[in-house]
């Protein structure tokens, strides 16, 4: 049964923006405001907002000589469970924000009926946030298993339907499991995708093959894509690569004949089971009144004229996690890429360490004088590196333009970044993109949040080259 969110709200439960968030029974009103809730331990209920409001009493420092507030303490509550509500637990992705990050900069920065932007949107956190907050979305992407997640993870699903397709799907894993299905003729190997053969264990990749095909006979679109999205996530686990690893890498221990016992249809069995759950209970909402979708792929040239409110996002680091190594053997499986796509993918992606002798054969000059500065160390030692650098800043400044170009007047950019250390030498990444907005686009930098990095699972702040813990911004720029 469809929830409808309108027919739920009343007089009593609108906020201070009157319009109901995508939640019920566990919304409350806390000085005007909605605060979610959800189920914690025994039961408890626990939030998941957090309260802007309540960032004002922080301490305001000095970093780079530019001030900024410190928000640690009211983001280290966010833990565990009151980061994976509603979609954003679906499917893993490397350096994703926690969904209270630009859940502020919304809450803060814009209102219901609005059209945020997150040109490097990755798994989607900005979009799902924004639409259950009741805001328009748009998503871009280079890597397409990032478009595939935001897409599911935004896309709420007919229930009927996705009862029937799942079912269905439980009745061919239960004959799979039983040894009833017909064998495949022919099964993937190294000619469909580079060194398929390597990852994969033959019984593997046959199962995987008639679970695809399986999903793949799904007219409904949004249906198969949710359910290959699923597949995508049990795969480094049927694999031979190691789970803990970033990039595929085999572990010590993968025989081929320990693989041969892996239970792909019930590891795939008991996944849908949970993620079907997940889904159920999103596409139990009514987002009729908000729309998302993924508008491209190159944040360095945006399909759109203007009209955005807010632009969030965090964009790759400078040196820029490998997406299209880490994602490869999942994409390959959600039918999302081949091998001739690899390479020039890899070239289009901001921080890419694929770049041309020509590109870096003289000292790259910057309009920053503070990036000439870093070059310049950096060029000594490695003349790669100095123009990967380089390129990833220019790459940047073209985005902070496009982003220019499709703001409303006194609209905000929130860039969510942090410094590096790069063959020992800082990379103030967060002053320097301040100084390109500035200088370049006329930009203007109203605030700048800070907060330590820890890795939630063990709550230990991380530590950068130097020693000190790791900082990470929220540079608010207004247009
Ligand atoms: C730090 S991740 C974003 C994570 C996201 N905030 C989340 O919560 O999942 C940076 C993203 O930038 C994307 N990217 C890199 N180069 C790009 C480009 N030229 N255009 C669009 N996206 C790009 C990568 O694919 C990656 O998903």
């Amino acid at each position: 049964m469809r929830t409808d969110l309108d027919q739920f709200s009343n007089k009593k439960l609108k906020n201070k923006e009157n319009t109901p968030l995508a939640f019920d029974r566990k919304i409350f009103i806390y000085k005007s405001e909605w605060i979610l809730k959800i189920k914690g331990k025994r039961n408890r209920l626990i939030d998941i907002f957090i309260n802007p409001t309540s960032l004002q009493e922080e301490k305001i420092n000095k970093i780079y000589n530019l001030p900024v507030e410190e928000i640690t303490s009211p983001l280290s509550k966010f833990i565990g469970k009151k980061l994976i509500y509603m979609t954003h637990g679906l499917h893993i992705y490397p350096a994703k924000f926690i969904p209270q990050i630009p859940q502020l900069c919304i809450r803060k920065y814009s209102k219901p009926s609005e059209y945020v932007i997150d040109p490097f949107c990755g798994s989607g956190t900005t979009l799902v946030e924004a639409i259950l907050l009741r805001r328009n979305a748009y998503g871009i992407d280079i890597n397409p298993l990032a478009q595939l997640i935001s897409r599911v993870k935004t896309t709420p699903l007919d229930l009927d339907e996705l009862e029937f397709y799942y079912q269905q799907l439980i009745e061919f894993l239960d004959l799979g499991i039983k040894n009833k299905l017909t064998p495949l003729e022919s099964i993937p190997n190294n000619s469909d995708f580079p060194n398929l053969e390597y990852w994969f264990s033959e019984k593997v990749r046959m199962e995987l093959k008639q679970i695809q095909n399986q999903i793949n006979l799904i007219e409904n679109n949004q249906i198969r894509e949710f359910f290959l999205l699923v597949l995508s996530t049990i795969i480094r686990k049927v694999s031979l690569a190691d789970n803990d690893q970033l990039h595929p890498a085999k572990t010590k221990y993968a025989k081929i004949q320990k693989n041969h016992t892996i239970p792909t249809f019930e590891i795939f069995k008991s996944t849908i089971s949970k993620k079907y759950k997940i889904m159920k209970h999103f596409s139990s909402f009514n987002f009729s009144n908000v729309k998302c979708e993924i508008i491209g792929k190159d944040a360095t040239d945006i399909e759109l004229t203007n009209g955005i409110d807010l632009a969030v996002t965090s964009p790759p680091y400078v040196n820029a996690l490998d997406y299209v190594r880490i994602h490869k053997l999942e994409a390959f499986w959600a039918g999302l890429l081949k091998e001739k796509d690899i390479l020039p993918l890899r070239q289009q992606f901001i921080g890419t360490e694929n770049i041309y002798v020509d590109e870096y054969k003289e000292l790259p000059q910057s309009p920053n004088k503070y990036l000439n500065e870093v070059l310049k160390k950096i060029y000594k030692m490695d003349k790669k590196r100095a123009g990967i650098i380089y390129k990833y800043f220019a790459e940047m400044t073209k985005n902070l333009g496009e982003i220019h170009r499709i703001l409303n007047e006194k609209s905000k950019y929130c860039i969510v970044i942090g410094s590096n250390y790069i063959n020992n030498i800082l990379v103030p990444t967060p002053k320097i993109l301040i100084e390109l907005a500035e200088s370049e686009f006329g930009f203007k930098n109203i605030k700048n949040y800070v907060y330590d990095i820890i890795n939630r699972r063990l709550k230990i702040p991380r530590a950068d080259h130097g020693g000190t813990i790791r900082k990470e911004w929220i540079i608010v720029l207004e247009k």
